[in-house]
């Protein structure tokens, strides 16, 4: 984390930037027979960032905005820093919310953008201007104070959308896909800036996103959603390793299903018999396996067969028909890749190491 940045006055009452803790206790929410929250529990730590993940209408957007206290829940309870925030009226929240589309009001400049909030709550003209200053220096943007909305870059105009929630110094910042709407290099540019401003601010932070990689990058923990519920809340490298349910495994990252039979403790999978990497199980079952835990040789009687390549820089990845015809996807080095062409014969290898299972499909 840095901490020479020289930003005196934005930092200057520390505790104004001291995040809170977000606590979603079994949210309800319906839009008539739409379910968008259904029972939603989730707790979210001080100073942390928790990106949420999930399909598209999973109730990510409904979730920020109870917080933001655009929205009612029709049960349930949202705790700031454990006080029940359900009822208070979103002005009196101590929230900063940036949408996915650029929210800027066109009619005002990038500095009165970023003032806005602080002239709903009666801030002086010239402090008003004067922190609206510090924070488009925060946000790299300094020299564009004077200009509107559409003389602005859609990276320029979400990094103004961030200055003006940044700018009632909340506690809790919400951010709803504020990166989707960018070019890939700008993106990365925002995203590694989000993380350095939230941690540097040390500000609570739900950052919704499509873009696993974004969530798995960025986040101190990924909550994965799934109808209205959370499935998984765990940090990156553990959601991933150890995905709590199937749902959770093959929505974050690839993961190919191959036919197998359980017996008890272990499971009978491309010829071997391996542990089952969770509770014991009987009958038919789906292995759940990532690319890079397969091995693939070339042979020339191989059961297998190379169906497709991917090339993706240093890895090839490969699809792979088995013998019971499901498909396998399979990184390699793509140096290797030539090795195994389309069409041709191939062995697949599970190395000996615990496996995922889910019911067949
Ligand atoms: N104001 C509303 N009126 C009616 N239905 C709504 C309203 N807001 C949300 N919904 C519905 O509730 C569900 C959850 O919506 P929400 O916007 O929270 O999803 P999301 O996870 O943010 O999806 P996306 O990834 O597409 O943004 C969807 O089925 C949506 O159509
Ligand atoms: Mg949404």
């Amino acid at each position: 984390m840095t901490t020479t940045i020289d930003r005196p006055n934005l930092l200057a009452d520390p505790t104004s930037h001291t995040g809170a803790t977000v606590e979603f206790r079994a949210l309800r929410r319906s839009f008539g027979s739409v379910q968008a929250l259904a029972g939603l529990d989730l707790t979210v730590g001080r100073g942390e960032l928790v990106a949420l993940l999930g399909p598209s209408g999973c109730g990510k957007t409904t979730a920020l905005r109870v917080v933001a206290g655009f929205e009612q829940p029709d049960e349930g309870e949202v705790l700031v820093d454990g006080e029940d925030i359900t009822r208070v009226p979103a002005h009196r929240r101590d929230a900063g919310m940036v949408f996915q589309s650029y929210s800027l009001f066109p009619h005002l400049s990038a500095l009165d953008n970023v003032a806005f909030g602080l002239r709903m709550r009666g801030v002086g003209r010239a402090e008003r201007r004067s922190r609206a200053g510090e924070l488009l220096d925060l946000v790299g943007l300094p020299d564009k104070a004077d200009r509107y909305p559409h003389q602005l870059s859609g990276g320029q105009q979400q990094r103004i959308a961030l200055a003006r929630a940044l700018a009632l110094r909340p506690r809790v910042l919400l951010l709803d896909e504020p990166l989707s709407a960018l070019d890939a290099r700008v993106r990365l540019t925002l995203r590694d800036e989000i993380r350095r401003l939230q941690q540097e601010l040390g500000i609570t932070t739900l950052f919704v996103t499509h873009d696993q990689e974004e969530a798995l990058s960025m986040a101190d923990r990924v909550a994965v959603m799934n109808a209205g519920r959370l499935e998984q809340c765990a940090p990156p490298a553990e959601l991933y390793a150890r995905p709590a349910t199937a749902f959770v495994a093959e929505f974050v990252g690839v993961m190919s299903r191959i036919p197998a039979h359980a017996d008890g403790a272990v499971v009978h999978v491309l010829g071997r018999t391996l542990p089952i990497d969770g509770a014991a199980t009987h009958g038919d079952v789906d292995v759940l396996v990532r690319p890079e835990s397969v091995e693939v040789a070339a042979a020339k009687d191989g059961k297998a067969q190379i169906l497709g390549a991917a090339f993706l820089g240093a890895i090839t990845r490969l699809t792979v028909r088995t013998a019971d015809g499901s498909t396998v996807k399979v990184d390699v080095p793509s140096h290797t890749a030539t090795a195994l062409p389309l069409g041709s014969r191939a062995e697949l290898t599970l190395p000996d190491r615990p496996v995922l299972v889910a019911p067949r499909k």
